[in-house]
């Protein structure tokens, strides 16, 4: 090589020390992850950290200090005081994978990038497919880049299994709806605007009071749809909704779609996981009679972000999603080939995410994600009771998972004055350091939001988390 500046670039030596100088700073992090007086973060504004990088000098020698500034200016979600938003703290063993998969770059659109992980994402798919009560001879499935891309993928897969017209060609001609649970993601809300259904087409169910679809109002608001010419292709469940982490009653959603034969998609992202565990399966009882369900392995399956199952009943509808002809990748496009997932996928170059997943399975057995999930909801249920026998703090709801919702609620306040003492106490609470938690909007109101991710997080942590709240008042 001419030049040496990319000879360096290149240096296998200086990648083996570069990469054992990350390693040990990595170990550290995690073993500081487990020291009471760690902070899960030092919060800075964002002001103060983009002029920190703007005025960043590296030393030329060493990519070390860089690695260290980075860590000190990220969210530790090793900690057992992070509480905050869905992300697993993932297995070290995934992350090594993730490490893998980055330096290889496999672009996994067709077989020839990306052998090994396209083989090895056949499995992973028909393991999860078998889990949820799939036939595996006539399900499929791949992985891609998120919830959010999956479930958008998994409406597009619905529309064009429902309508008979070419929309690829023609684009919409007639007035199309999905109906979904007031309380689901956004992302379904984005996707349904995407794919030019607009406000009329987003038909959002209201919850009751433990903040899931009220399923006996699915007939009224269809027939209601119906009324006003917007034909209902698909009714998403949402296992769980984020805000609350409550499960849809999916058996009662399966059969309303079967009645009307609609397209009957499952939101697992967050809980989709519990196909693993024995104790809490059940909330996803009737899952097998989706056409379509999204499970994120960077929430509940100990993943690095980002990758994301999207398993379909039948595999022809994989298939059917884009027909858009790419030839110079794909010489068959309408034949079947499992192994050249650009056919089926919205992504070309993609990374190869199933080994991150899979070396967990492997080394450690599948019981690994069993003990994750049980493990961290019932811990949301401890955290549950613990808040109960407080005084002047408020559960929301008993929760179903690892995601629990509750406000720092003394007597004699307005809703007005505890939303804005709750706001203020999240916000101190933050910027303090000690704990992550998050804030959410129920009916109106502000709660303050945890989602359990780490199962090395005790009771102790959570008494903890109360103690500090109530410093802060
Ligand atoms: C129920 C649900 N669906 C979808 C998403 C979006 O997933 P992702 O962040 O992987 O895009 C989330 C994220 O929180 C979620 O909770």
């Amino acid at each position: 090589m001419k030049s040496k500046k990319l000879s360096q670039v290149y240096d296998p030596e200086k990648f083996k020390e570069f990469g054992h100088e990350l390693v040990d700073l990595l170990s550290q992090h995690l073993e500081e992850a487990n020291h009471e007086d760690t902070l899960v973060h030092q919060w800075k504004s964002p002001a103060e950290r983009l002029e920190f990088w703007q005025q960043y000098e590296l030393d030329k020698n060493s990519p070390k200090t860089f690695f260290q500034d980075i860590l000190k200016g990220s969210v530790n979600i090793h900690h057992a005081n992070y509480m905050g938003h869905q992300v697993s703290p993932p297995a070290p063993l995934g992350a090594l994978a993730s490490l893998m998969s980055s330096t290889l770059n496999n672009g996994m659109a067709i077989y020839e990038m990306g052998a090994a992980g396209t083989a090895i994402e056949k499995i992973v798919i028909d393991d999860l497919n078998k889990r949820i009560g799939y036939d595996i001879n006539s399900s499929d499935g791949y992985i891609t880049h998120g919830g959010t891309l999956a479930n958008l993928t998994a409406l597009l897969s619905a529309r064009r299994a429902m309508v008979e017209a070419d929309i690829w060609e023609e684009g919409n001609t007639e007035k199309l709806g999905i109906m979904v649970s007031s309380e689901a993601h956004y992302c379904v809300d984005r996707a349904v605007r995407i794919m030019g259904m607009g406000s009329a087409g987003m038909i959002k169910i209201p919850v009751g009071e433990n903040y899931t679809m009220k399923t006996e109002l699915l007939n009224e608001y269809y027939e209601k749809a119906k009324s006003e010419g917007i034909r209902v292709i698909a009714v998403v469940g949402s296992a769980p909704s984020t805000s609350t982490g409550m499960y849809d009653d999916l058996g009662a959603i399966a059969d309303f779609c079967e009645d009307k034969k609609l397209w009957f998609h499952v939101d697992g992202a967050h809980g989709g996981a519990a196909i693993f565990s024995e104790k809490y399966k059940h909330y996803l009882k009737g899952i097998h009679k989706a056409d379509s369900v999204v499970i994120d392995g960077h929430k509940m399956l100990m993943t690095p972000t980002i990758m994301t199952f999207l398993l379909f009943k039948d595999k022809n509808h994989s298939y059917a999603t884009f027909s858009q002809k790419a030839q110079y990748l794909l010489s068959k496009t309408e034949e079947e080939q499992w192994y050249n997932i650009a056919i089926k996928s919205f992504e070309c170059t993609k990374r190869m995410m199933s080994i991150q997943f899979y070396i967990l399975l492997k080394f450690y057995g599948e019981e690994i994600f069993e003990e994750y999930v049980t493990t961290l909801y019932d811990l949301g249920k401890e955290l549950a009771s613990i808040i109960s026998q407080r005084n002047d703090f408020e559960l929301a709801l008993e929760p179903d998972t690892n995601i629990v919702c509750f406000r720092y609620n003394p007597q004699g306040k307005t809703q007005d004055e505890l939303n804005e003492l709750n706001k203020r106490l999240r916000s101190d609470l933050l910027e303090q350091g000690k704990f992550y938690i998050v804030q959410t909007t129920l009916n109106g109101n502000v709660f303050m939001r945890t989602t359990i991710m780490n199962p090395k997080t005790t009771s102790k942590n959570f008494n903890l988390l109360l103690d500090e709240i109530e410093g802060l008042v």
